[in-house]
């Protein structure tokens, strides 16, 4: 393997045709999951053999290469990533290659509570957990399986870890989740937990997505408006985050809105993915892959992996067509790519 000089700068950006530079790589650890999400994953489910996952070592391989092209920012999703043994493991070796700046994890929380400050020692700095409801029944139908119990004990586990902000993300489903935007925005501000909800999108299991089951960001804000406090767009919200964040105007925190359906977000796009079988994404809804696994394990070189993630991003489209009848759902699941 060719030896890197990784403690210089990146002296390369990754820019696509659009002139988007892609800074963040979100890199899923596993596909499988111990709850079931129906926007998600389907009650049966084929889950990748072991051997057909990077290692440790492969990922870290990758992320070294990334870095020379730009990548600073890492997400490690699932699945639900902490069911990957000893994740903080990998936590450790990512927050430790140079040029890294944030390693940050997206989890359901049901493992959370005893794995929070070791996640923190090893150097993860930011955590998204996915919440949907605070009420256990509608928490079975939602996950068929039961946990919200432990989701919850893991929010406070990692606050008390250090971990801040902690996000909580809910998927916005029309004719579900209206019931629980004000409990869980609630429970957020109680809390001091920054509440994000996520317009549902077309990634899930058996063709259930269609826009009307849609709940829209604007008919969030009216029921947040109606049942807690107005809000305002925070002038600070991250032009390159896809959440819009807003500010209650009683002062009690803020909400996030990820519009992905009703306002997409693509022209300021930062991210690519990697998969946990080692493909290389560059969209959420990509229909096309670059084999990473297959380089690296047939003995490529540094350059060949850095070239193979600067043409994949070279070839990214404009956007999602989520809201044209040009859409075609990528054959991939949302619980392989990792949102
Ligand atoms: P930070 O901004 O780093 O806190 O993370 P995030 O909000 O991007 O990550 P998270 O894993 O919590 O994702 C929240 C929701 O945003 C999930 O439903 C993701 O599928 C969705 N999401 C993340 N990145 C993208 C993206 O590039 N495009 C779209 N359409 N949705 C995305
Ligand atoms: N639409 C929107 N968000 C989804 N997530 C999973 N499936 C969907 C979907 N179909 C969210 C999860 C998690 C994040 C990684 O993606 O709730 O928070
Ligand atoms: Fe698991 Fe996350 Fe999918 Fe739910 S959304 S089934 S928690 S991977």
């Amino acid at each position: 393997m060719m030896v890197m000089n990784t403690s210089t700068a990146a002296v390369n950006r990754l820019i696509d045709r659009f002139g988007r530079v892609h800074n963040n790589l979100r890199i899923s650890v596993t596909d499988r999951c111990n709850i079931r999400c129906v926007y998600c994953m389907p009650e049966n489910v084929e889950f990748l053999p072991k051997q057909s996952l990077l290692s440790y070592e492969e990922i870290e391989r990758f992320v070294r290469v990334a870095v020379t092209q730009g990548i600073d920012k890492i997400r490690l999703t699932g699945g639900e990533p902490l069911v990957r043994k000893d994740l903080p493991r990998l936590v450790e070796i990512i927050a430790k290659i140079p040029g890294i700046k944030d390693v940050g994890l997206t989890t359901n929380g049901i493992l959370l509570a005893p794995m929070a400050k070791a996640l923190w020692d090893a150097g993860l700095r930011r955590i998204n957990i996915s919440l949907d409801t605070l009420d256990p029944q509608r928490f079975l139908e939602l996950t068929r399986r039961t946990g919200v119990e432990q989701v919850i004990e893991g929010i406070h586990a990692a606050k008390a870890a250090g971990f801040d902000p902690v996000k909580i993300n809910a998927v916005a489903i029309k004719g579900v989740t209206e019931a629980d935007v004000v409990p869980l925005a609630k429970f957020s501000r109680e809390y001091g937990l920054e509440l994000r909800f996520i317009e549902y999108m077309p990634l899930d299991a058996g063709d259930q997505w269609e826009r009307g089951k849609v709940l829209f960001a604007a008919e969030i804000l009216d029921l947040l408006s109606q049942g807690i406090s107005p809000l305002l767009p925070d002038p600070k919200s991250d032009p390159r985050a896809p959440a819009q964040d807003y500010d209650y105007i009683d002062g009690g925190g803020r909400v996030g809105l990820i519009a992905s359906v009703s306002r997409p977000f693509c022209m300021s796009c930062n991210r690519v993915r990697l998969t946990a079988d080692g493909k290389l994404r560059n969209c959420l809804f990509a229909l096309n892959e670059t084999d990473i696994r297959d380089l690296i394990r047939g003995g490529s070189d540094d350059e060949t992996l850095a070239k193979a993630l600067r043409d994949s991003v070279a070839d990214k489209w404009e956007g999602h067509e989520i809201n044209t009848a040009r859409f075609i759902k990528p054959d991939r699941l949302m619980h392989s790519i990792g949102g």
